[in-house]
């Protein structure tokens, strides 16, 4: 079957740095993946690369088969695909409401705003009661749930999450995670970031592991939770 998402040898760069070294990944329609690796191995380029803000070098993507590689940020989200950024970047002075309507910002979404609207506040009746409120003023987690809702107005099939639990505390990383269950329910696909190895581990179905700029492993969230080196590195078991 045609995956949901799919990159092949996909590669980019900063200048002449070099961030992403042959990339291929592939993710099903329905499914929840991960990706893991330490601090600089290029996970947020990787999310940028996907949602066409950073440019690739070399490489194909494309979704449900669809090529995507060299469109534009928005044309890739008018394709299906929606980022939650890392360290949310809200707008902390305009209202929930007002950083949601920035969310539905491509005309299919605009057009449906209200019913989009209605849809994410059912998903988040909190953010539904803070509705006027200045983003910034909201707590770290509400700020998060904010953020993937801004996302949610687009109507996308894949949502690409980059750390959404940095920050948090634990109680609240944990309704972070359960937040990625609600949105899988919705019959989303899901690619997310996480530092937070063993509870991202629980509510993915597979993961890739990258270390400067490649994937050095993959498998399923099992088989990743009982793979001794990911258990020493980035479990501390
Ligand atoms: N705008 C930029 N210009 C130049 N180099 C950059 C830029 N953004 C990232 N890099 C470099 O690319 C590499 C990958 O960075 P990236 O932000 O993708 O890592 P990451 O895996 O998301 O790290 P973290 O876990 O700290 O968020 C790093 O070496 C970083 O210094
Ligand atoms: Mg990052």
């Amino acid at each position: 079957m045609t995956p949901m998402l799919s990159l092949a040898t996909v590669s980019a760069a900063y200048g002449s740095f070099q961030a992403l070294f042959g990339v291929s990944l592939d993710v099903a329609r329905g499914e929840a993946v991960g990706v893991i690796g330490p601090n600089g191995a290029g996970k947020t380029t990787l999310m940028r690369v996907i949602s066409g803000i950073l440019p690739m070098r070399d490489g194909t993507m494309s979704i449900e088969g669809r090529e995507i590689g060299g469109l534009p940020a928005h044309r890739v989200v008018e394709q299906g695909i929606a980022h939650v950024p890392e360290n949310r970047r809200l707008f902390p002075r305009l209202s929930v409401e007002e950083n949601l309507r920035i969310g539905a910002f491509i005309p299919s979404a605009r057009a449906r705003f209200a019913e989009q609207l209605d849809w994410v506040y059912q998903l988040f009746p909190r953010l539904k009661e803070r509705r006027g409120q200045p983003a910034g003023t909201m707590s770290g987690g509400e700020q998060q749930m904010c953020a993937i809702a801004r996302a949610l107005m687009s109507k996308p099939k894949v949502l690409l999450m980059d750390e959404p639990s940095a920050g948090l505390a634990p109680i609240v990383v944990q309704q972070v995670f359960e937040l990625v269950h609600r949105i899988r329910a919705e019959g989303l696909t899901v690619l997310i970031v996480e530092q937070n190895v063993q509870q991202v581990l629980d509510v993915v179905d597979r993961a890739y592991l990258l270390e400067v700029g490649a994937i050095k492993l993959s498998g399923t969230a099992a088989e990743l939770k009982g793979n001794s080196f990911i258990r020493e590195a980035y479990m501390g078991l």
